[in-house]
This record gives C-alpha cells, sequence and structure tokens, in this order.
C-alpha cells in the first residue's frame, strides 16, 4: 500500500519505518524541516535502539522516503496516519490544535477517497471532530474514512512493540466492508491469534488508549504507596511487589515501585482523561488520586536526601540518569526535571550523566555540569541520587564509588542496588519501599 504518516516524532518515524518494513511505501511528512532534512541525510532525530538499522533499509530499498509537504503526502498515499503531538495544555486538557491543523490540510488536498488513521492519543470524540473539519475545508466533496487506530508502543523497545503488539485496536464508525478489509491488509504481517486486531468504534479505541494508560499509572502509584508503608513496617517493596504480581490475576508488570512514572504519554493522559471524566459531569476520583500520589512520588529523592543532608545550601549532588526511564533520550515529564530544580533551589549543586539523554536535558535544566562518564560524576560530590535504571549502572565498581564521593550517601530512586550490599560497603543507603 502507499502510506502517508504525518507527524516523525517518537510514534510516526516508528509506525512509518515499520510499515516500510512491512513492505507499504511510506511517505513520512513533518513539518519540521530541520527534522526532515536531517532524516533524508540519515540522521535519526530521536535515541530509539534498533530503528536507525531498519529506517536506513528501507530507505535503501526505496520503501521510505521524508518530505515536509503534506501535499505531496495527499497525493502519494491511500491511507493517511496522523501521529502528531497532543500535548498536555493548560489544565491538563489535551491539546489537539496540530491534529486539527493536519486535519484542515488533509481536506484541503484532498485529491479523491483517503482512508485517515488517528495514531495520536486523542480525547474522546475526536474522529468525528476530524471528520468535521476534513469535510469543511475540502474545496470538492470528496469521500473518506477516519479511523482511529490508537498507538501502544513503549520508547526504548518501540520496534518491538509495534511489530510484536500484546494488541492492535482500530475504531471504526463505518461499516463499510471495504474499509475494514483494508485495516486487516494493513495489519496483516503483525497481527495474528496471538497479536489480535480488535474492532472496535472510534470513541471505544480513543478512550481503550486512555484507560490503558490510567491502568499502567494507577498501578505504579498504587506500588508507590505500598513502599511508603514498607519502610514504616520493615518490609521490602520488591519482595511484595513479587509476591503480589505472581497472583495470575494480577502480573508482574508496571508493579516497580520508584520516584514515579514520567514520560510524555502517562503523566498527560491521566490528566487528559481527568478532564474528559469532568467535562462529562463525572468526578474522575481514582485518576485524581493516582496523578496525585505520582507528583509527591517524584520528589521523594528530595525528602529523603535531606535525612542523609539536612542542609543542601552548597552541597554538591551527583544524579545518574536524566531520561524519564532507560532504552529514550526522553525528557518529556522526567523525574529528574522536577529533583534537579528542587535541589537547585535548596541551594545545591548538580552534576548529572546519562547515556543518551544529556542533549535534550542541556535544553531543560540550567546551571547543571554535565559529566560523561558516572564515575566522574561522583568527585566530590556529597551524595549520589539514582533517578533512572539504565542497565550500566548495575555493574559499576561500587568500591570505586565509595571513593569518589565525599560522603558514601546514595539515594536510590529505582532500587538498582541491593541494600543489604549498600550497607556492608559503608553506604548512607536509602532506596524506596526497602524497610
Ligand atoms: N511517545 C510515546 O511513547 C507514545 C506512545 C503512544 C502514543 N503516543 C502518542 O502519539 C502522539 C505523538 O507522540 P510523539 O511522542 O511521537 O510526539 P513527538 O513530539 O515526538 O512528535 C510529533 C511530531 O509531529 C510533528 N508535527 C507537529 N505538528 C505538525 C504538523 N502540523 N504537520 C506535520 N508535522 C507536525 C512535530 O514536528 C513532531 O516531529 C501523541 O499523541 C502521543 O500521546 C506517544
Amino acid at each position: 500500500m502507499n502510506i502517508t504518516c504525518i507527524g516523525c516524532g517518537y510514534v510516526g518515524l516508528v509506525v512509518g519505518t515499520c510499515l516500510a518494513e512491512q513492505g507499504h511505501r511510506v511517505l513520512c511528512v513533518d513539518s519540521d524541516v530541520k527534522k526532515i532534512n536531517g532524516l533524508k541525510r540519515g540522521n535519526l532525530p530521536i535515541y530509539e535502539p534498533g530503528l536507525g538499522e531498519i529506517l536506513d533499509r528501507n530507505v535503501k530499498e526505496g520503501r521510505q522516503s521524508f518530505s515536509t509537504s503534506l501535499a505531496k503526502g495527499m497525493q502519494t498515499g491511500e491511507v493517511i496516519f496522523i501521529a502528531v503531538g497532543t500535548p498536555m495544555s493548560d489544565g491538563g486538557k489535551a491539546d489537539v490544535s496540530a491534529i486539527l491543523a493536519v486535519a484542515r490540510e488533509i481536506g484541503q488536498h484532498m485529491g479523491g477517497y483517503k482512508i485517515v488513521v488517528i495514531k495520536s492519543t486523542v480525547p474522546v470524540g475526536t474522529a468525528s471532530r476530524v471528520a468535521r473539519v476534513i469535510k469543511s475545508n475540502q474545496r470538492r466533496p470528496r469521500d473518506f474514512d477516519v479511523v482511529s487506530n490508537p498507538e501502544f508502543l513503549r520508547e526504548g523497545t518501540a520496534v518491538k512493540d509495534f511489530l510484536e503488539p500484546d494488541r492492535v485496536i482500530v475504531g471504526l464508525d463505518n461499516p463499510r466492508p471495504r474499509l475494514r478489509k483494508t485495516m486487516e491488509t494493513l495489519y496483516r504481517g503483525i497481527t495474528d491469534t496471538e497479536h489480535p486486531l480488535l474492532f472496535t468504534n472510534t470513541r471505544s479505541a480513543e478512550l481503550i488508549k486512555y484507560a490503558s494508560n490510567a491502568m499502567l499509572a494507577t498501578r505504579v502509584s498504587f506500588m508507590n504507596e505500598i513502599a511508603g508503608l514498607c519502610e514504616e513496617v520493615g518490609a521490602d517493596v520488591r519482595e511484595v511487589a513479587r509476591g503480589v504480581g505472581l497472583d495470575s490475576r494480577i502480573g508482574p508488570r508496571f508493579l516497580e515501585a520508584g520516584v514515579g512514572y514520567g514520560g510524555s504519554c502517562l503523566p498527560k493522559d491521566v490528566k487528559a482523561l481527568a478532564k474528559i471524566m469532568r467535562g462529562h459531569g463525572l468526578s474522575p476520583r481514582i485518576i485524581e488520586i493516582v496523578d496525585r500520589v505520582n507528583e509527591e512520588q517524584k520528589l521523594l529523592p528530595v525528602k529523603k536526601i535531606k535525612t542523609l543532608l539536612p542542609t543542601l545550601k552548597g552541597k554538591k549532588i551527583a544524579i545518574w540518569g536524566l531520561a524519564f526511564k532507560p532504552g529514550t533520550d526522553d525528557m518529556r515529564e522526567a523525574p529528574s526535571l522536577a529533583v534537579i530544580k528542587e535541589l537547585q533551589r535548596a541551594g545545591a549543586r548538580i552534576q548529572a550523566f546519562d547515556p543518551v539523554a544529556e542533549a535534550r536535558a542541556k535544553m531543560l535544566l540550567k546551571h547543571v555540569n554535565f559529566c560523561n562518564d558516572p564515575y566522574r560524576t561522583l568527585t566530590g560530590c556529597d551524595a549520589l541520587i539514582i533517578l533512572t535504571e539504565w542497565n550500566e549502572f548495575r555493574g559499576l565498581d561500587k568500591k570505586r564509588i565509595k571513593g569518589l564521593l565525599k560522603r558514601p550517601n546514595v539515594v536510590d530512586g529505582r532500587n538498582v542496588y541491593d541494600p543489604g550490599e549498600m550497607r556492608r560497603l559503608g553506604f548512607n543507603y536509602l532506596g524506596i519501599g526497602r524497610g
């Protein structure tokens, strides 16, 4: 099939590249000229393991190309994916202005029947709204369908997640068999009985995405609350999570206690879902608490460090890990932003290391001394705080860590190390929920 994918960010680029990998011809469109020029030269705008090799191959074999022209995308594409951002606006509402801008252009350039697929995470009812915008911007009436097809990939494992999805959700309001068939054909190489394609209406599809993210966020906040109790009663949250997760009704994933969830999805989608509920006169009680627990959890490392260093003024703190999770350079809503700003407010000086997120972090943080090596970050520091559980931190030499720190204070916000071992080695070690 000929596909156009509008938006070359963390989602759009993966979707476009993986569909090209499936044998489709894909034109990836973005309004960011620098991004498109970079992609034409073979430069990936994001860090995503495995993506670069697939993209290079598809470009070389002529299945994938890039453009800033949406008009061109409307000429070549039979199926038009929209994967532009829907960031959080004031009050937590999802900002759909980029979606609507794209819908207007799609309407203006529609020369024949198109299937418009919304990949972005959008409030319930957006597919209908996009259909209205397309229709009202058409120069001549043209037939088209709007499909809601939310994406569930995770940064860091995005390629695998797209190619081996737990499920593919396709929301349609038009019972037209041709439309259903095209969507089945599009995902034929990816879906089967183990990776099912589920047809719903557009509103259910839109809500499935928000409900999924809110459920994941709820599990994280729930375990973070349990972690607080673990510290009081002498339980270990990792043991508790393992025991709880072995219940087949619950399952083991998304039960890790830590410094809270971040990233471009969970925080904004939880807030947006609360906003949608309020908009319908409902009270989002669970979701509001999940969000509040998370906001407080993000600052827990600062509270903990104060128990080791009562005055932070003039102290030098080393931070390991800036990205919101390992495997990505995405800094959106990363707990490190809140922690570093709070430490700086209290007068501390910061030295930081992240294996891939430094460039993005530099755009968001001021007065931070960035180091290109985890050990060097520790020199002369009064404490180390770990905020992202990059695998490379696990194998580091703990005696060397202790030797480099001015004081052996460690707040491990991701429970990377074993508390018993760290204490035996002479660290003042505080994890999360490890009573
Ligand atoms: N990042 C994730 O892990 C993830 C996972 C699932 C769903 N989502 C959802 O997917 C959507 C995209 O997220 P993302 O992380 O890829 O965002 P992103 O910010 O990385 O990328 C969005 C891209 O859209 C481009 N864009 C904006 N307006 C445009 C326009 N008018 N025309 C053409 N291009 C335009 C931007 O230049 C940017 O490159 C969001 O709704 C998000 O909630 C994200």
